[in-house]
């Protein structure tokens, strides 16, 4: 399996990250050492998880060079307006103390009215305003790449019939056993846009039912690899960049061992996966239909 992906900047981005959402202070740090230390080098932030500063600390007391990391923050529905984003970005890297990131991303296809909740209609629809900060911020060296997350094909589309200085480099959507996304998988590899699977082991709410599919279990005995190592591996076989999230440094290195599964176990695994209703384990509910 590869260990790295190309992006259009040339840079080359790890295929496996370590996830940090919902990993709580006080043992966020401990799961980032734990990641560094079998090899890991890429960890997968964002400003509202709230715990970019112990991430940073722990790079840093790490023996691991900055230069080494791959390290992705996001920006915040709050951030969207233009003058927003360079301090929201400015504080991530702060709390980081680090003076770039490697990739930051528009979070959601979604902008909140300043200082709120509710969305800004608008901004939503029109992303341009906000994508050129980002772009700014390239220009300053603040980031080196820049991507969007939680995008469909419609606002994809709607982002890019802009005439951009530098388009998205990666598009980081939910994509596990439970919503494979296939539609979005095939566009993406036409288009040449890399995704990455956040919740590929189905999240809190499904990793126990994901890890007792029958044809996953299946395959975890025929290859030697646990089930959650057949979902990590199916995954970047898949063409996507992976984020398992644990705080448990045991899981936190089953999850970075990973093997290629055999082109027959790969597509009884899709066809497993896409053979059910698709359910969504992230679908926040904000006022408007994200998904459309
Ligand atoms: P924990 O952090 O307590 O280890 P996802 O990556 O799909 O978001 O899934 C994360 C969930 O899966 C978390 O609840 C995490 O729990 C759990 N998890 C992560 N890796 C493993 C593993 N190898 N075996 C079992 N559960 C895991």
């Amino acid at each position: 399996l590869p260990t790295y992906f190309t992006l259009p900047s040339g840079d080359k981005i790890p295929a496996i990250a370590l996830g940090v959402w919902r990993a709580a202070p006080g043992e966020v740090g401990e799961a980032v050492k734990a990641a560094l230390k079998v090899g890991y080098r890429h960890v997968d932030d964002a400003w509202i998880y709230g715990n970019e500063r112990e991430v940073g600390e722990a790079i840093r007391a790490s023996s691991v060079p900055r230069k080494d990391i791959w390290l992705t923050s996001k920006l915040w529905n709050t951030f969207h307006a233009p003058e927003d984003v360079e301090p929201a970005l400015d504080e991530s890297l702060a709390r980081l103390g680090t003076d770039y990131l490697d990739l930051y991303l528009i979070h959601w296809p979604v902008a909140f009215k300043k200082g709120g909740n509710t969305v800004d209609f608008d901004l939503t629809e029109n992303p341009y305003p906000t994508w050129q900060k980002l772009e700014q911020m390239v220009e300053k060296g603040k980031v080196r790449n820049i991507g969007i997350s939680n995008f469909n094909i419609r606002r994809i589309q709607n982002l890019t019939s802009n005439p951009l200085k530098i388009q998205p480099a990666v598009n980081q959507v939910e994509l596990s056993y439970w919503n494979p996304q296939p539609e979005l998988v095939k566009w993406s590899k036409e288009n040449g846009l890399l995704l990455e699977a956040y919740s590929p082991l189905g999240s809190a709410e499904k990793v126990k039912e994901s890890l007792e599919i029958p044809e996953v279990l299946v395959i975890a005995k025929e290859t030697g690899l646990t089930p959650a190592q057949v979902y990590i591996s199916w995954h970047i076989q898949r063409g996507t960049v992976v984020l398992p999230k644990s705080v448990h440094p045991v899981r936190v290195e089953e999850n970075f061992h990973v093997a290629p599964l055999s082109s027959d176990a790969f597509e009884r695994l899709e066809k497993a996966a896409t053979s059910h209703e698709p359910f969504r384990a992230v679908d926040p509910h904000w006022g408007i239909d994200i998904w459309n």
